[in-house]
């Protein structure tokens, strides 16, 4: 008898462990280079990915292997990963700290991007980025720049951004409203 249990506890042993997938941190490692070192990136148009909501995580890199959501890069990154090693991949990742690099940024461009984010974004992103509703990523200390690029893609009609709200929202803003708000969610530690 206890010799099976023992037997049953080996194989079930060995069944999570195959369904904890790879180890993903030799994947994970590839994503360094751009990303930086934990998902921390020190690059203005490369976003920082530590610390990101798993399932954010999980599902743009989905919508990216199943041709939901346009890319320059990750779509032909991610393309060759199986949903389990997204998945896992995904909880890595999750499961670092969010490290924001805050920017500096002149008074003006900082008031008048308070003014834009207060106005369009707070409710679901926080005042600051960094207390967002469930579905949506920290931006607080997210690279200005590469915030700047993704809000653009909102508006290129071309550029498949399946997000409706966030689209709407967006396409409401006037041209110097994207780099405002961009650079205020970047300036933020908190
Ligand atoms: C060659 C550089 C490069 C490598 C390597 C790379 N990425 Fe990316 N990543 C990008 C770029 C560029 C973007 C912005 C989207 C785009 O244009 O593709 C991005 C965006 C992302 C985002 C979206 C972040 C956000 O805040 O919305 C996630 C998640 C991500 N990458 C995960 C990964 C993972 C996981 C790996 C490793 C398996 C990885 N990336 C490897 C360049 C790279
Ligand atoms: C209705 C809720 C909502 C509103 C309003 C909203 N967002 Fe978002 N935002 C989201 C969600 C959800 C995502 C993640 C979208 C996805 O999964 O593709 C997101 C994504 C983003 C991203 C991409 C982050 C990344 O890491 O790639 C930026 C930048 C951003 N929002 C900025 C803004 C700005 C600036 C405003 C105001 C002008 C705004 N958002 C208004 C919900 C919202």
């Amino acid at each position: 008898m206890r010799k099976g249990a023992m037997a049953v506890a080996l194989i079930w042993a060995a069944g999570s462990a195959m369904a904890a997938g790879p180890d993903i941190s030799v994947l994970a490692r590839t994503c360094n280079n751009c990303h930086g070192v934990g998902g921390v990136s020190a690059g203005a148009s490369m976003p920082s990915i530590g610390g990101l909501p798993r399932d954010y995580l999980a599902s743009i890199m989905k919508q990216w292997k199943y041709d939901e959501r346009g890319a320059a890069t990750m779509n032909r990154i991610v393309k060759g990963f199986s949903d389990d090693e997204i998945n896992a991949l995904a909880a890595y990742f999750a499961k670092k700290p969010w490290v924001p690099v805050p920017q500096k940024v002149g008074a003006t461009l900082l008031n008048k991007g308070k003014g834009v984010i207060s106005e369009n974004c707070e409710d679901c992103h926080g005042p600051t980025g960094g207390d967002p509703d469930e579905d949506a990523p920290k931006i607080n200390g997210q690279w200005a720049k590469y915030m700047e690029l993704e809000l653009e893609k909102y508006r290129d009609e071309g550029f498949l951004m399946p997000h409706k709200k966030m689209k709407k929202t967006v396409r409401k803003l006037k041209d110097g409203d994207l780099p405002a708000a961009s650079h205020y969610f970047g300036a933020q530690s908190k």
